[in-house]
């Protein structure tokens, strides 16, 4: 079976997640996206490569990305204060994003976005590892945070400078505070930065660099993904990547092209995008769901198709991914779509999801072993829930699909030992625990 791969646009995956993560907190994503605008600005007025100002705008947009990934993500006004908050999220949002070549730079600048100039002695902190531009990003995040919503905003670009200036040197490079105090005598910078427009003015800039993304590019990002979706609960901690890692090895299966199986693993990464808008308290909630909670649960599938629906060569792998609680019988939701409408990759995807959850621990039960995994999956077949020949497809396969789901769950447990190690002094203080 052959699948036709477009190249995806980063920016389009970037409007995607900065959507995403704006459900989870609206402040957070408005102040990236101002951080992404002064730093843009300041790098032009530095005269840095167009290369330079496109790293520095993406990691403005994406600096506090490691908060979306704790449970404290809510507590963002502890972040300018609290020491022990500052490493954490600078660090996770590191790890999060390393692995993505695209993200290199932007990864190193996100780790570093708190470290101080300290007169020149900041930056031999972590062995010389600091990039001296983390700090553009550092100013441009102050810069911000010293804006008052409630007034009007030019009378107060003298204390701003003012507060800035004091700082250049002890917090700020010098040079860079300069490049700022210059930018700030131009009423257009901050009739930019107090539009509601103000995202659009920083999607076009990060538009003039067309990257497109191959599918192992896709691969790597969704990837990074799925971790901001399934790191928020330990018992779900690599579901998606169970999932993918089953949709993979079924795909290969029907015999799908290479690069149609990974597509199809794409899928499977993102298939849950949408729990993002979900209230951690009712993902993680212990006992059963009420009627009411089951109703707001039900929307995810949707929000993921909203999520995947403007991102041009990805219709297909939304299809896919969306329609994963559809039923064969029309019984599932959100689309109420039945069997014949259902693409294979849907019906894989829905089989690889029910398959990756019943093998999974959850607060209420242990992962359940393969003869109860199989009677339970049957079960579903004859009442039609499941497609018939997907999970016969499966059960031939047992050994060979599991351990692709395996190989893949291990690796993002791996990463996710990272993440609870890094916050594990925070948890054990207490501080924070919901
Ligand atoms: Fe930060
Ligand atoms: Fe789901
Ligand atoms: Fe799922």
């Amino acid at each position: 079976m052959v699948h036709k791969i477009q190249k995806v646009s980063l920016s389009d995956m970037i409007i995607c997640l900065t959507r995403v993560m704006e459900w989870i907190s609206p402040t957070i994503v408005s102040h990236q996206t101002r951080t992404a605008y002064i730093a843009h600005n300041i790098a032009k007025e530095l005269g840095l490569s167009l290369e330079l100002q496109y790293q520095l705008a993406l990691a403005g947009m994406l600096h506090d990305i490691g908060t979306f990934s704790l449970k404290e993500r809510t507590y963002f006004a502890d972040y300018d204060t609290d020491p022990e908050l500052i490493r954490i999220h600078a660090e996770l949002g590191y790890q999060l994003l390393k692995n993505f070549q695209p993200f290199e730079t932007v990864a190193k600048l996100i780790r570093n976005h708190h470290q101080r100039w300290e007169h020149g002695r900041g930056f031999t902190n972590n062995g010389g590892t600091v990039l001296l531009y983390s700090q553009i990003i550092l100013l441009a995040g102050m810069v911000d945070a010293a804006i008052c919503g409630e007034r009007e905003i030019l009378g107060q670009v003298p204390e701003i400078c003012a507060a800035v200036g004091k700082d250049a040197g002890a917090v700020f490079v010098p040079e860079y505070v300069e490049a700022f105090t210059r930018i700030a005598e131009r009423e257009y910078f901050w009739f930019n930065l107090d539009s509601t427009s103000l995202n659009e003015t920083v999607i076009d800039s990060l538009r003039h660099f067309n990257v497109e993304l191959d599918i192992s590019e896709m691969l790597d990002l969704s990837k990074v993904f799925s971790h901001l979706i399934d790191f928020q609960c330990h018992f779900t901690a690599s579901h998606s990547s169970g999932v993918a890692g089953t949709a993979g090895a079924l795909a290969n299966l029907y015999s799908f092209s290479e690069s149609g199986c990974q597509m199809m693993k794409v899928a499977g990464y993102l298939h849950d995008i949408g729990k993002l808008t979900i209230p951690p308290k009712i993902l993680n909630k212990q006992g059963k769901l009420t009627a009411e909670e089951f109703n707001i649960i039900k929307k995810h599938p949707f929000w993921t198709y909203r999520a995947l629906n403007n991102i041009r060569g990805l219709e297909e792998v939304n299809s896919w991914a969306s329609f994963h609680h559809e039923r064969i019988d029309s019984r599932g939701y959100p689309f109420r779509y039945k069997g014949p409408e259902l693409p294979l990759g849907s019906r894989i995807i829905a089989v690889a999801d029910v398959f990756t959850a019943l093998t999974e621990d959850r607060p209420y039960r242990k992962g359940m072993n393969s003869g109860d995994v199989q009677n339970l999956l049957q079960e579903m077949v004859q009442s039609r829930g499941l497609d018939n020949g997907v999970v016969t497809m499966l059960f031939n396969n047992y050994q060979r699909i599991d351990e692709s789901r395996l190989l893949e769950q291990s690796d993002s447990a791996r990463l996710y030992g990272k993440f609870y190690d890094s916050t594990k002094a925070r948890r054990r203080s207490g501080a924070h625990e919901q």
